[in-house]
């Protein structure tokens, strides 16, 4: 039997690979302690508030979920003085950009972003046989001049990840603006602020506030990074009713698990834990910045939890003697730059043993 062949563009696709769970490297290198700053979640943990409900709503699990995410999406519209019909919910916010392109692409039609940047924008993209287009980076930030120029009639979706993942860099309000101004009627730009809550700039345009201004735009969320939520897999979008009426025809009616809508409405109600992992980052990037300088090496300032940070060596050997020592970092060479990685932001502790880990592997031949 020769197995099924799949379309042409599966063999296009570059697998996302995640970075290596703890439980992994523990078994792998036979560690009992390993610190993971690989995949930007919250290393403060869930807020306690979700802890709670998921344990008063764990004999529910046998029925299945509130299909529209009622209370949810409720609480959501509530907090961000959005309506109902305007927000959809996501299996994380993963699921919020493949249904954008499946609503939306059609095959020959093409989607612009920069690169890098969230690998998830571009495999959306060829799931739905559309064409991509790679705008590059100019000094680490999303270059929307150049961008504005890549639109065409034949553009359909436009997504800007603000702040970006890899870099940590963000679009300023004005370079948003006049982005919009360029962009014809048909296009929608999606602006993906995973990383919203670390973001304290003046100039940082909110997206849902510039959805309430009926900016062409659609706005993507996680509760995966300041919320500590990543294991439950929950995210969500804004746009224009009419534009959510068209993702819903599409959407798994139970996308969102039962545990993750009781764990998100009592998250977003947990304002004390949201500020201790703010500020947890804000205190973490400013010691980080700090002894990366020490050392002499190099790192784009970050907006988000995450700091991409050049080791001025081959990321490849560095990041498997960290790995051996159980610090786990994100090797940056498949995103074009070989000699740096991605670290989370991690607690005090974490920080200062990642530094101290570092600096020995740094100086040994
Ligand atoms: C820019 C960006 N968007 C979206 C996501 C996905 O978030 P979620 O865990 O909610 O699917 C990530 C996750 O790392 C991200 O970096």
């Amino acid at each position: 039997m020769s197995p099924v062949k799949p379309r042409p563009v599966i063999g296009e696709i570059f697998p996302y690979k995640p970075g290596k769970p703890i439980g992994e490297v523990q078994r792998e290198y036979g560690l009992e302690e390993v610190i993971q700053l690989a995949s930007n979640e919250n290393r403060l943990g869930p807020s306690p508030k979700a802890l709670e409900a998921i344990r008063e709503n764990l004999d529910e699990i046998c029925l299945y979920p509130e299909g529209s995410g009622y209370y949810l999406v409720q609480a959501l519209a509530e907090k961000h003085g959005l309506s109902f019909d305007q927000i959809i919910l996501g299996n994380g916010a993963n699921d919020v950009i493949e249904l954008i392109t499946k609503t939306f692409v059609h095959p020959g039609e093409n989607v612009i972003y920069g690169f890098p940047s969230f690998i998830m924008f571009e495999i959306a993209v060829k799931m739905v046989d559309g064409e991509w287009r790679r705008v590059p980076l100019k000094e680490y930030r999303f270059d929307l001049p150049a961008m504005a120029d890549a639109v065409d009639e034949k553009t359909k979706v436009v997504f800007i990840a603000n702040p970006n993942n890899p870099t940590g860099t963000i679009v300023t309000k004005d370079e948003l603006d006049a982005f919009l101004d360029k962009c014809h009627d048909g296009v929608l730009v999606v602006l993906d602020e995973a990383y919203f809550d670390f973001v304290t700039d003046p100039d940082y345009p909110n997206g849902v506030e510039y959805l309430k201004a009926d900016k062409p735009v659609m706005v993507i969320r996680s509760f995966s990074k300041n919320y500590g939520l990543a294991g439950l897999r929950l995210g969500w979008g804004a746009a224009h009713p009419e534009t959510i009426s068209h993702i819903q025809r599409i959407r798994q009616p139970f996308n969102c698990n039962r545990l993750a809508q009781v764990a998100g409405v009592a998250a977003l109600g947990d304002e004390e834990h949201l500020v201790r992992s703010r500020e947890m980052v804000e205190e973490g990037r400013e010691y980080l910045y700090g002894e990366f300088e020490r050392l002499g090496l190099e790192y784009v300032t970050s907006h988000a939890n995450f700091i991409l940070v050049n080791f001025g060596t081959d990321i490849g050997p560095l990041y498997e003697k960290l790995l051996e020592r159980g610090i786990v970092v994100r090797p940056m060479a498949p995103w074009g730059y070989p000699e740096s990685a991605r670290v989370t932001v991690g607690t005090m502790e974490e920080n200062e043993t990642f530094v101290k880990i570092l600096e020995e592997e740094l100086h040994t031949p």
